[in-house]
């Protein structure tokens, strides 16, 4: 019987700033779904990273299935009014629309779920990461599944070796194309190195997989909150599902990825590059600057509807380098204020007063060809 892993999150509220979760609003969020989910889930988990309150649920209704969007948004609903209660900030900031439709999708939470035929073991990760966009997903998930020197077994597994397709958005046009890999990965990499317009949203094995039938093996939440709310209102700090072991990247192999800690777009007021650092749940508060952008991996098994976990698998002395490195980077980086490329070029901010600057000195710029200049610069 297929199984559906829903993972939806949410801020709706955080302290002081947009630093961490508060307690008493997750303890909300998890009474409401452990009164109310008896008979829609048949298990689910509550974390946190930063200001997003994240609960993965298991079930048996596929996708989009309103009972279960209904249930978190419900949820969250009941963390806002806790979170109202003590005057938070952002209180509710992620509920966009005032009345739920069915779906949580274009309603601002973030959603990474899939419909699945469990193996005997099914061991997947969850990643979340704060102050970033989705895109700074497709970094990672290229060397899961299409990098060699990041994942051996897409060479010496038999199972892996016929490779993965790659569904990928185009979130500015609002259209996806499938790639398949190996085949085709210059193709791929041309796409998603631009991680600001084409994000990997799914991976999928081939038909000629020899463990797996051709489905889902990880997904990407890519709900773009600039689209929702109809103005620039905040990148929007994605999660993703990936399922691991057994002709699938190992654990370790879906762990690799962040052994470098690489530039993300996001960090303070959403306008910065920043280092995404690999933290433990326990270090998942943004201070420094807002951040840095981090991310968190749970590990799970899923059995019978039933999960086992999580493990906190960045909470262990081999990312200590990572952290490091990316300590390192923030550093050297905010030593550039705010000059690119640490600030964002200008599309790409989530705040700027630039338009208004630009209103205030326009009747003060002077032509370059009215004046003698412009014939030294022709
Ligand atoms: C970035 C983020 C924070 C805020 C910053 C200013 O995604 O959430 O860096 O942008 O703390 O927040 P406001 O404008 O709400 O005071
Ligand atoms: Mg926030
Ligand atoms: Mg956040």
């Amino acid at each position: 019987m297929k199984v559906t892993i829903s993972h939806i999150k949410a801020d709706i509220g955080s302290l002081p700033g947009h630093t961490t979760v508060f307690e008493p609003v997750v303890d909300a969020v998890e009474d409401y779904i452990k009164s109310n989910g008896k008979n829609i889930i048949s298990d689910y988990r509550i974390s946190h990273i930063g200001d997003d309150i994240q609960i993965t649920m298991v079930h048996n209704h596929g996708v989009d299935n309103p009972d279960v969007h209904g249930l978190a948004w419900n949820a969250f609903k009941a963390g806002t009014e806790v979170a109202k209660k003590y005057g938070l900030y952002g209180a509710g900031q992620d509920l966009l629309k005032d009345a739920f439709s069915g779906n949580v999708k274009g309603m601002g939470p973030g959603v990474a779920e899939m419909e699945i035929t469990p193996r005997k073991s099914e061991p997947f990760i969850v990643y979340m990461m704060d102050k970033t966009e989705p895109g700074s997903f497709n970094y990672p998930i290229y060397k899961m599944f299409g990098d060699p020197f990041n994942t051996p077994g897409l060479v010496i597994d038999p199972n892996m070796h016929a490779g993965f397709k790659f569904e990928v958005w185009d979130i500015i046009e609002g259209k996806r194309i499938m790639l398949s890999l190996p085949e085709q990965t210059y193709d791929l990499l041309a796409l998603i190195g631009s991680k600001g317009r084409y994000v990997i949203k799914r991976v999928y094995t081939k038909e000629e997989h020899t463990k797996l039938p051709a489905e889902n093996v990880a997904v990407i939440s890519t709900d773009k909150l600039s689209f929702i709310a109809g103005e620039y209102v905040g990148k929007d700090d994605p999660a993703a599902v990936v399922r691991i072991q057994s002709g699938l990247p190992a654990a370790g192999e879906a762990l690799e990825p962040f052994a470098n800690s690489y530039l993300v777009s996001g960090w303070m007021r959403g306008s910065f590059n920043g280092p995404l650092m690999p933290v433990g749940i326990k270090n998942s508060r943004m201070t420094r600057f807002d951040g840095p952008p981090r991310v968190a991996a749970l590990g799970f098994v899923l059995k019978d509807g039933r999960l086992a976990g999580p493990v906190d698998m960045f909470d262990d002395i081999a990312f200590d380098y990572a952290r490091t490195k990316a300590l390192e980077m923030a550093d050297y980086l905010r030593r550039m204020g705010v000059f690119e490329p640490h600030r964002l070029p200008d599309d790409d901010m989530e705040y700027t007063a630039l338009p208004k600057i630009l209103e205030k000195l326009s009747s003060k710029f002077e032509k370059l060809s009215d004046l003698n200049e412009l014939k030294e610069v022709q």
